[in-house]
């Protein structure tokens, strides 16, 4: 069991070791007992406590059912939730991961990935101010991050996570301040700060967390500090950033005075360990529907306390445990991820921070591989930003597969046009009956494994074109035109559709 725990993420490492030492030193609530139990059952730092999955119907197989169209009709009526340009955003994790990119930030082809995904959150985790070995405060490496993120339009949210220790439970700003004094002298730019991470499942008896009062008051301490710096006075702060959305503590923090301090209340989702995880879990319409219904909890949650509140998904991937090897930077992954997007922007989440960008040779789950090669999810994600933008809207389905539609983003498409994006995660073809926008002209996307690998190639293929860097630039990604009527979604893809000439009235304006 511990060595398995050995392996996992690090922080998730820490996390799992200190709740266990707590149900096993302290006579912790029932809850946390449970929860614990469920560790070792599951080794799965993402999910269990609301393992009450609602469970669909299986995929029907054999059937005639399966071989008929899929009707989907798209209530064009209602906004179910707005995307922004910043509804994606990502990690780069410091120091375990982020740290390697040092040696590349003035590499063209690092500049152009980062820029393809701009503007965009970049949640900044790492010692930056004490923590050795990493005492970069004054050091080069913060003032070269910044100035990366500056060259390419990245949004810096930084996690004051390091020095929250050995001060008797609350949190002291003198060593914040010093990282705050020094980039407020050079100007630099940070649009949001988070204090701690995941301290509902860190020990509450080794000082180096804080009860969900204490960290309350320590985002007010924060707030305050800010106050100070006419560069940082209107930076947000997000919290409490749990890894679960427990009464106790996620909603204990937002109860405790957090909801008056924070611009939105964040937690934290990971589907599976990478452990765990089988080829199979990546397509498994029971496991994306859990991500549902976590979001229906951390809402109800937040919004038994502030109704107005914003809530952030802000640390998110497959897979913990560095996320699946051979299958989270495959091609699979992006079902999850875009079923995730799909999910998210359904259910009224602003915003979606990947963890991470970049992943060395340990992990498996970066955008980018360690030699700052695209992996399929930096595709996807570079398509969606393109593709998708506005509000949000209810589109009905099948219970084999995933159906999700959203004004077409004007950047690219004709105001009032529609998108719709479709997975298709079944070892069958899928045709789908459009009554709405049966005679309309559609742009298409189809999204397939790059190469004979399939499921777990490397690559993407957008309309059949395996797609890659060309002499470190990105390709055109155009979509093909596609003539009206039913549309075939193949086994294994996901597809994007655009309507140009919808004319929906909510994406007018
Ligand atoms: C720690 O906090 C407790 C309760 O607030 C207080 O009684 C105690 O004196 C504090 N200890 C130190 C070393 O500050
Ligand atoms: C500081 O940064 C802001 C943008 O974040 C810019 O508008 C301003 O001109 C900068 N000020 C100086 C003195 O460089
Ligand atoms: C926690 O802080 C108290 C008071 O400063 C100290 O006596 C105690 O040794 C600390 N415990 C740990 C585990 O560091
Ligand atoms: C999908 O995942 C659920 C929950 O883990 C599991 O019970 C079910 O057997 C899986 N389905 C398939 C087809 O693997």
């Amino acid at each position: 069991m511990f060595m398995t725990l050995h392996l996992e993420k690090q922080e998730h490492t820490r996390n799992n070791k200190l709740l266990a030492a707590d149900v096993l030193a302290n006579s912790m609530s029932q809850t946390f007992i449970t929860l614990w139990l469920l560790f070792v059952v599951n080794t799965t730092p993402g999910e269990q406590h609301d393992r009450a999955i609602r469970v669909d119907s299986h995929p029907l197989h054999n059937t005639p059912l399966k071989d008929a169209p899929v009707v989907v009709t798209v209530n064009l009526q209602q906004s179910l939730n707005t995307i922004t340009d910043h509804f994606i955003g990502h990690s780069l994790g410091f120091p375990n991961y982020g740290v390697h990119l040092a040696a590349y930030l003035e590499s063209r082809k690092l500049i152009t990935i980062a820029r393809a995904l701009s503007p965009m959150w970049v949640r900044m985790a790492g010692n930056f101010v004490s923590g050795p070995p990493y005492k970069m405060s004054r050091g080069p490496l913060w003032d070269k991050m910044n100035h990366f993120f500056k060259t390419v339009g990245w949004d810096q949210i930084h996690v004051l996570d390091d020095d929250v220790h050995g001060n008797n439970g609350s949190w002291s700003p003198d060593k914040a301040r010093v990282l705050v004094q020094y980039s407020a002298a050079r100007n630099y730019s940070i649009a949001g700060f988070e204090l701690g991470n995941e301290y509902d499942v860190q020990s509450q008896h080794d000082n180096t967390t804080l009860t969900p009062a204490e960290l309350a008051t320590g985002v007010q301490t924060l707030q305050t500090l800010l106050g100070e710096f006419p560069k940082y006075y209107s930076s947000f702060i997000t919290g409490p950033d749990t890894l679960f959305v427990l009464p106790t503590f996620f909603q204990g923090f937002l109860s405790a005075g957090g909801q008056k301090v924070v611009r939105a209340a964040t937690f934290h989702h990971y589907y599976f360990s990478g452990l765990k995880a089988t080829l199979s879990s990546f397509t498994n319409i029971t496991i994306m529907q859990s991500l549902a219904h976590k979001i229906d909890k951390a809402m109800a949650e937040s919004r038994s306390v502030n109704p107005l509140l914003p809530v952030w998904l802000s640390e998110t991937g497959s897979a913990s445990a560095q996320g699946a090897p051979g299958l989270s930077d495959r091609f699979v992954a992006g079902f999850l991820w875009l079923d995730k997007l799909g999910v998210c922007a359904k259910k009224g989440i602003q915003s979606v921070i990947r963890f991470v960008f970049y992943a060395n040779d340990q992990a498996s789950f970066g955008l980018i591989d360690k030699n700052l090669n695209p992996n399929p999810d930096f595709w996807l994600t570079v398509l969606y930003r393109r593709i998708v933008r506005g509000a949000v809207f209810l589109a009905t389905g099948r219970h084999d597969v995933r159906v999700y539609a959203a004004c077409a983003n004007t950047d690219n498409f004709k105001a009032g046009g529609l998108a719709l994006y479709i997975l298709n995660p079944n070892n069958y073809p899928v045709t789908f009956d459009l009554p709405q926008f049966t005679h309309q002209p559609r742009f298409r996307y189809s999204l397939t494994a790059g190469d004979k690998d399939g499921l777990t190639s490397k690559y993407i293929a957008l309309n059949g074109e395996k797609l890659q860097l060309v002499n470190d630039e990105l390709p055109p990604l155009e979509p093909e035109s596609a003539p009206p009527g039913v549309v075939t979604v193949p086994a294994y893809s996901y597809t994007f559709l655009v309507f140009p000439e919808a004319e929906v009235s909510i994406c007018l304006h």
